[in-house]
C-alpha cells in the first residue's frame, strides 16, 4: 500500500482502466472501519464480521441488523458523524454513507494514512473492492470486473453458483453459500419464511403448506427433522430440500443461513424457510427478514403455532383460565451468544424456552425472585412429537426430575398456575406422565 498526498479526484481520473489485484486478505482481528449504517454499509460491515474482523460502524443511525449485531457486541457502534480522528490505529475503511463528497473525504484521509480504503459510491477509485463471491467448504470463488459493472459480476457469480449445486453432494454439509457484495441481482425470486408449528406435522397451517409445495428451494430448521419433510410428502428429487440451524447455533451460522436464502432468491428462486413454532417467537425470523429487506428480496411471513402454546395446550395445560390464570409471559433461558438470561417477568404463569442444560440455574434464579418453591411446573419435550415427554413436579425438584428422566432439548418449562392442572380425557393418557409434587400446592408468590 503506498501513502500518497496528490488529490484522489485527479489521480483517479487519469486512470482509465484499473486493474484491481485479486488477493485473499486474513482481516481476523483487524480494525476495520465502516462509515455509513445504510443498505451498502450494512453488508460490508456483515461481511467483514462474517470474516473475524474488528468492526466499527461509524453512523448517526445503523439498519436493524447492524443494531442488533451491535447490542450483541459482535460490533462496535460509534454513533455520530464521521471525522478523521476514527481513522486512528484502522487498517481498513469503507466510505459509504450516500453522501458522495463525504466518501471521497473518507477516502482521500485514508489514502493520506496508508489505509486502504474502499469507496462504496465509485468503486473504480476505490483502492479495494468486495468481490462477489460463492463457495463450497474450503473452496472460495471471486468475482469482480475491476469495479466497473457489479450486476454484470454477479451475474456470473450466480452461474457459477448454480454450477457448483449441481456438484456431486458429499455430506449434508455441502452446500453453496454465495453471497453478493457488489450489488444484488437483479432476477430477485420470493422468500417464504414459514412457522412450522411445533413438531407435529399435521399442525402447520394450510398457508404454510402451500408455500412450501410452491418453493424450489426449502430450507428447513434442523430441529424439524427429516420425518417432518416426508410426512408433508415433500419429494426431495424435484425440489432442492435442506435442514439448516435453529436453537443455538454457532457464530456466524446465522449468516451463512442468510446467505444460502440470498443466494437462491438472487437467482430468481422462491425459496420456503420453514422455522420451528412461530418465525418470530424466539426463533429469528425478524432477523432473517431485515436481511432479506436490506437486500432488497421479495418476503411474505407465514405464522406457525408456537411451542410455547402448541405444545402445552396439546397436553391438556391451559396457559389462561378464567378464575385463576389472567396472564401468562414467556421468556428463554438463554440469549443472544448463549449467555444466561438473568430477568424473568412476573405473570399467573411463566413459560421458559431454551431451558434444557440450564434448568437448575432457571429454578435458582426464579426462586430468588420470588417464585414458591412449591409452585406447581411441568416440562415438556417433543411437544405434539412422537416421543413426546412430560415430567411433572413443582418449582422445588423439576431440575431433579427432568434431569432423572433425561429430558432433552426441546423441551419447554411452565410453572404456576398453568401446570397445576392437567385437562384431558381419561382415555388420552398416551403421553409419561411423572408427577412429584405430592399434597396442596401453593400458587402464590411471596
Ligand atoms: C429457538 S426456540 C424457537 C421457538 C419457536 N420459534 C416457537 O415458536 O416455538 C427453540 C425452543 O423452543 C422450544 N420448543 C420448540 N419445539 C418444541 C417442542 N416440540 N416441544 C417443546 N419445546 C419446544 C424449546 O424450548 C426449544 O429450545
Amino acid at each position: 500500500m503506498i501513502s500518497r498526498t496528490t488529490d484522489l479526484e485527479d489521480d483517479h481520473a487519469s486512470r482509465r482502466v484499473r486493474r484491481f489485484l485479486t488477493l485473499g486478505i486474513d482481516v481476523a482481528g483487524l480494525k476495520c472501519v465502516v462509515v455509513g449504517g445504510g443498505r451498502v454499509g450494512t453488508r460490508k460491515a456483515i461481511r467483514l464480521i462474517e470474516h473475524g474482523a474488528n468492526v466499527v460502524v461509524c453512523s448517526p443511525q445503523i439498519s436493524p441488523s447492524l443494531l442488533r449485531a451491535a447490542q450483541e457486541r459482535r460490533l462496535a457502534w460509534e454513533r455520530r458523524p464521521y471525522g478523521p480522528a476514527l481513522l486512528r490505529g484502522v487498517r481498513f475503511v469503507v466510505a459509504a454513507t450516500d453522501d458522495k463528497a463525504l466518501n471521497l473525504r473518507i477516502a482521500r484521509d485514508a489514502e493520506r494514512r496508508g489505509i486502504p480504503f474502499c469507496l462504496a459510491s465509485d468503486r473504480s477509485r476505490s483502492r479495494v473492492i468486495f468481490p462477489a463471491t460463492c463457495g463450497i467448504e474450503d473452496l472460495a470463488i471471486a468475482v469482480h470486473t475491476n469495479g466497473r459493472s457489479p450486476k454484470r459480476a454477479t451475474e456470473v457469480r450466480n452461474l457459477i453458483s448454480r454450477l457448483l449445486c449441481r456438484l456431486p453432494q458429499q455430506g449434508s454439509d455441502l452446500r453453496v453459500l454465495a453471497r453478493s457484495s457488489e450489488s444484488a441481482g437483479t432476477d430477485k425470486g420470493k422468500v417464504y419464511i414459514v412457522g412450522a408449528g411445533p413438531g407435529a406435522a399435521d399442525l402447520i397451517t394450510v398457508r404454510g403448506l402451500r408455500a412450501i409445495r410452491s418453493a424450489d428451494v426449502v430450507i428447513f430448521d434442523r430441529i424439524l427433522g427429516r420425518d417432518f419433510a416426508e410426512q408433508l410428502g415433500i419429494d426431495p428429487h424435484r425440489r432442492e430440500v435442506e435442514w439448516l440451524g435453529a436453537g443455538r447455533m454457532a457464530p456466524g451460522r446465522q449468516a451463512e443461513i442468510n446467505g444460502r436464502i440470498l443466494e437462491a432468491a438472487a437467482a430468481g428462486k422462491v425459496v420456503a424457510r420453514v422455522k420451528n413454532g412461530d418465525p418470530f417467537v424466539f426463533g429469528r425470523g425478524a432477523e432473517e427478514i431485515d436481511f432479506l429487506a436490506e437486500h432488497g428480496i421479495t418476503f411474505e411471513v407465514i405464522p406457525g403455532i408456537s411451542s410455547v402454546s402448541g405444545a402445552l395446550t396439546a397436553a391438556g395445560y391451559a396457559l389462561t383460565s378464567r378464575e385463576h390464570g389472567r396472564s401468562f409471559a414467556v421468556t428463554s433461558a438463554q440469549l443472544a451468544g448463549g449467555r444466561f438470561n438473568e430477568h424473568y417477568p412476573k405473570a399467573d404463569s411463566l413459560v421458559v424456552l431454551m431451558v434444557v442444560g440450564v434448568l437448575d440455574r432457571v429454578v435458582g434464579r426464579l426462586v430468588a425472585d420470588g417464585w414458591s418453591p412449591e409452585t406447581p411446573a411441568v416440562i415438556i419435550e417433543r411437544g405434539t412429537q412422537d416421543g413426546e415427554k412430560e415430567v411433572v413436579g413443582c418449582l422445588r425438584d423439576i431440575a431433579r426430575l427432568a434431569k432423572h428422566h433425561n429430558i432433552e432439548s426441546p423441551a419447554v418449562l411452565a410453572l404456576g398456575v398453568v401446570a397445576a392442572r392437567k385437562l384431558t380425557s381419561p382415555r388420552s393418557a398416551r403421553r409419561r406422565v411423572t408427577r412429584a409434587c405430592a399434597g396442596e400446592v401453593n400458587l402464590s408468590r411471596s
